[in-house]
């Protein structure tokens, strides 16, 4: 192999920049020449297929620095289906054109479910990144799980899942975890320990919406920055449970911190932030509102005089106050954890293409024995009998629903990733970078910029 190509897809996540380098790296030592293809897969679609050379004469250029948030290459949330069968092939010869014989799609689960069908007209393999920590499986059966059933009010079938077990062991996970997971992580559990002084001292309860979908990892993660009260989306809300708790809690510390996954759901399994009804090009839900509407329902399950008692506030709206953490979990420097892994899924994804393998995900896998270490799985052990790659949940056994807080198995999860997450260099370059006085008059120099000047396109036949 001579030539790869190399995109990034879906939202932005911190590692992504640490992901191409660590596939470029591995694709000196291999002699190959890595090709960016700009802007995921809307890139792919545009005839012309703009592109960088990322490493000419066996170099990695200078613009691409594994510590940099965002990707060199540009995103979209654009996506190929497995209908467009003249755009595949259209595709597969522009990439030939360009002599390039593999292509490392970086992304999440809807970039997966875009290389499966490309994957029959030319040879892809993934590398996972999402800030969800959402690509994988609790356990190798758990595809099996999923069946698509006629729905009375959808007018097409929707997709349920069957029960599945109730116990797992950590070490038959799945790809354990994502890079840009910790990067959110680490912003989202700072974000309640802001939030909490706040509550503190004007006797307020916060409720801090993080992202993830429907999956509640970010959620479960943010226990680090010690809320009161964690509500996972996989977990139906108990009403009446979660408002006297909140009661006992406001009663015994005069403030409470909550901590939600956008997607959580009421009793009905309804998303209490499906507000917009509308779905993005991945046909996922556009979450917004889920803290908004849980302030709502402990406003009315409260009430004014809970608040009034003692002075604390004049009324339940005045003393609830929401917040999302919002893009910034998804933005900016990578922490070392990322960085780490996110490289060494690049060169994972490299080999890969370089031993012919095709549909491919290059994945991380942790034993008690070995910590974290990469390994692969064939992409179609993720599909589903429809042929659907589903984003993962957090198993319920990660969850202790009675306290609101992540279970003993859960902080086992959660330990091997974040106790040594942060590097001394994060911190140093916290010291010393956001109050640089060159900051103060010197103007934000873009990658875009520099970027721009390296794109090659093809030619139209
Ligand atoms: O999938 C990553 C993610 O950050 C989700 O957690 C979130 O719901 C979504 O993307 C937001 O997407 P956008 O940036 O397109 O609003």
């Amino acid at each position: 192999m001579k030539r790869i190509g190399i995109l990034t897809a879906g939202g932005d996540t911190p590692a992504l920049n640490a992901t191409i380098y660590g596939a470029v790296q591995r694709a000196c030592e291999h002699g190959v020449e890595v090709i960016g293809i700009m802007k995921g897969f809307s890139g792919l679609l545009d005839p012309r297929i703009p592109h960088v050379r990322l490493n000419p004469l066996g170099t990695v250029i200078p613009e691409l620095d594994p510590c940099l948030g965002g990707t060199l290459i540009g995103a979209s949330r654009t996506y190929i289906d497995e209908g467009q069968t003249e755009e595949l092939k259209k595709i597969a010869r522009s990439l030939e054109r360009i002599g390039i014989e593999g292509l490392i799609c970086i992304g999440g689960d809807g970039t997966i479910n875009g290389m499966q069908p490309l994957s029959d007209y030319f040879p892809c393999v993934l590398a996972p990144k999402t800030i969800d920590n959402d690509l994988g499986l609790n356990y190798i059966d758990e595809p099996n799980e999923w069946v698509l059933e006629p729905d009375a009010e959808a007018d097409k079938p929707v997709y349920n899942k069957l029960p599945g077990r109730n116990e797992i062991t950590l070490e038959e996970i799945i790809n354990y975890v994502t890079p840009g997971y910790a990067t959110a992580v680490f912003v989202c559990a700072q974000g309640v320990q802001r939030i909490r002084t706040t509550a503190e001292s004007h006797r307020r309860i916060g409720i801090i919406e993080v992202m993830g979908r429907q999956s509640g990892y970010l959620a479960l993660g943010s226990a680090y920055g010690q809320p009161d009260i964690i509500l996972l989306p996989e977990t139906c809300i108990d009403a009446p449970r979660l408002v006297e708790r909140v009661a006992a809690l406001y009663t015994l510390q005069k403030h409470v911190v909550i901590v939600v996954g956008e997607g959580i759901r009421d009793e009905t399994g309804c998303p209490l932030g499906d507000t917009r009804n509308s779905v993005d090009p991945a046909g996922n839900i556009l979450y917004s509102g889920a803290a908004e509407a849980l302030k709502y329902l402990l406003t009315k399950q409260l009430g004014d005089d809970f608040f009034r008692k003692n002075n604390r506030h004049r009324n339940a709206h005045e003393a609830i106050f929401t917040r999302k953490v919002g893009h910034t979990q998804r933005g900016g420097r990578p922490i070392l954890f990322d960085r780490s892994c996110a490289s060494q899924l690049g060169g994972k994804a490299l080999d890969l293409l370089v031993e012919s393998q095709n549909n491919t995900v290059a994945t991380l896998q942790w034993t008690q024995d070995n910590g974290l270490t990469v390994d692969s799985i064939a992409a179609n052990k993720l599909r589903d009998r429809w042929r659907e790659i589903h984003p993962r949940e957090v198993h319920p056994s990660f969850y202790d629903a009675q306290r609101f807080q992540p279970s003993r198995l859960g902080i086992d999860y959660l330990r091997p990733i974040f106790t040594h997450a942060i590097g001394t260099d994060d911190m140093e370059f916290i010291r010393t970078d956001l109050f640089r006085p060159g900051n103060l008059y010197t103007r934000y120099q873009s990658i875009n910029v520099d970027i721009q000047k390296r794109i090659q396109m093809l030619t139209p036949q």
